[in-house]
């Protein structure tokens, strides 16, 4: 029987990569996207509407799932975007929309599965995190808290669900090239005193995402997680990222100081 697989934010970037992947690999794939008629037609995957930031979107999505589909098998938790800005110029209300979408969206569509997934003793959760979720860099603040956010909570989850046969893990992309920039948001809001700080960031970011890797091979390694029985918690993709995060951890800042170096530079 084919295993069914729910991926959020299908419409674009890693998520459509991820979809339709894993429909070309033998899996029955539905994509959600806040305008999934838009897409429909371009992609080899049922769409269905999901909007994080509302609730009834949410509930009528796992409604959807379990009486037209009958069974949920794997849950990726992809959808998400990118709040960038000095942290002190960013209104709160925006900062609390990134939590909103990136931390409480991906929350709630977590627990709208749960309960089918402990029913039938079987499940496995998989949520794009970013290797924002365990360092940090100027002017993506909220979007880091956002992610380390969301580490902490199915780091968590994975040992309260291990009994019930389900299994949790997360991807950790570095920089790839999607539509991430495009459908940033930002504040116009500016405190003189980060001028400097603010321009070498935005140059930064600039070359970051022209340097970016391609985003198949997140793809790929969501590919991988979704085949092997007990994956690793943290999935790490991206050019050396692993010794990177392996000597930040033992070296004290190794990562951080590295880009924030470049970002000097820049
Ligand atoms: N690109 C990178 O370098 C990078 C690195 C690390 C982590 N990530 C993470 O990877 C995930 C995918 O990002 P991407 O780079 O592929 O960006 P993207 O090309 O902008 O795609 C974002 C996807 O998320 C969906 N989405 C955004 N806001 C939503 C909302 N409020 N409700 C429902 N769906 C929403 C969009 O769907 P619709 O607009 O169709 O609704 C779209 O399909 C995100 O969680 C991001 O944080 C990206």
């Amino acid at each position: 029987m084919k295993k069914n697989i729910l991926v959020t934010g299908a419409s674009s970037g890693f998520g459509l990569l991820i979809a339709t992947k894993l429909q070309q690999s033998g899996y029955n794939v539905i994509g959600t996207s806040r305008n999934p008629e838009k897409m429909q037609a371009a992609v080899p995957f049922k769409m269905i509407a999901l909007n994080l930031d509302s609730e009834q979107s949410i509930n009528s999505l796992s409604e959807r799932i379990f009486n037209e589909i009958g069974r949920l098998d794997i849950l990726i938790n992809n959808a998400g975007f990118l709040v960038t800005g000095i942290a002190e110029e960013i209104p709160i209300e925006l900062g609390r929309q990134q939590f909103e979408t990136n931390f409480w969206g991906t929350i709630k569509v977590t627990n709208a599965i749960l309960p089918h997934f402990r029913k039938q003793k079987f499940g496995k959760i998989i949520t794009v995190g970013s290797i924002t979720g365990l360092v940090a860099f100027p002017n993506t603040s909220y979007y880091a808290a956002s992610k380390h956010a969301l580490e902490g909570y199915y780091k968590a989850l994975r040992y309260e669900l291990s009994e019930f046969n389900i299994r949790v893990a997360m991807i950790e992309p570095g920089s790839f090239k999607t539509n991430i920039m495009d459908n940033s948001s930002t504040t116009l809001h500016r405190i003189e005193d980060y001028n400097a700080l603010r321009n070498k960031s935005e140059k930064y970011a600039d070359f970051i995402v022209e340097q970016g890797e391609d985003p198949a091979m997140v793809a790929a390694k969501v590919l991988k997680v979704v085949e092997t029985d007990r994956p690793k918690f943290r999935n790490l993709v991206g050019k050396g990222l692993s010794v990177l995060i392996t000597l930040q951890h033992f070296a004290n800042g190794t990562l951080e100081k590295t880009i924030l170096k470049q970002l000097n530079k820049a």
